[in-house]
């Protein structure tokens, strides 16, 4: 098993819609049994707490089901986790010092957006619904590219 963990700060709008959109990519590819994902966030402020309710409407506007409880980034989780996606560079930054040294595995999202693959996922959560529909569009695009990565690192057939 493949385990991939997406990391933003609060663990309720940026990374569970990724961790969401990649699940739906994964059934459709019939790699249920080889990836595994999941995601976090760097702050505790929204442990336990559902994913924001306008990234529940983006996700139910594109047919993608979201169900995900707020959890934290630990260190341990480097471990578990094959590969690491922080949503921004200050995501990244938070991570390298939980973690005390870069993992292997750890990227950012963007870095696998065709698009731009040297921006940041914006954080949405100040801003207005636009934003969420932005987020949506990127983490489509990048989690394609991700995917096609995955797919050729591990000879993955679908
Ligand atoms: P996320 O967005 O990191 O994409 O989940 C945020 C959610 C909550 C907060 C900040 C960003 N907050 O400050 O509570």
């Amino acid at each position: 098993m493949i385990n991939v963990l997406f990391v933003c700060l609060g663990n309720i709008c940026r990374s569970p819609l990724a961790e969401a959109i990649f699940q739906y990519k994964v059934n459709e590819q019939g790699l249920q049994d080889k990836i595994f994902c999941d995601s976090a966030g760097t702050a505790d402020y929204h442990v336990g707490d559902l994913p924001d309710s306008r990234t529940v409407e983006v996700a139910q506007k594109h047919l993608i089901p979201i169900s995900h409880k707020g959890c934290q980034f630990f260190r341990e989780d480097a471990e578990t986790f094959a590969y690491l996606l922080a949503m921004d560079r200050s995501n990244y930054r938070n991570m390298v010092v939980e973690m005390g040294k870069k993992s292997s595995g750890l990227y950012l999202m963007r870095h696998f957006d065709p698009k731009d693959l040297d921006s940041d996922v914006p954080d949405p959560y100040y801003g207005s619904k636009n934003g969420f529909e932005e987020v949506y569009q990127i983490l489509d695009r990048s989690l394609d590219g991700f995917m096609a990565f995955l797919k050729k690192e591990h000879a993955f057939q679908s």
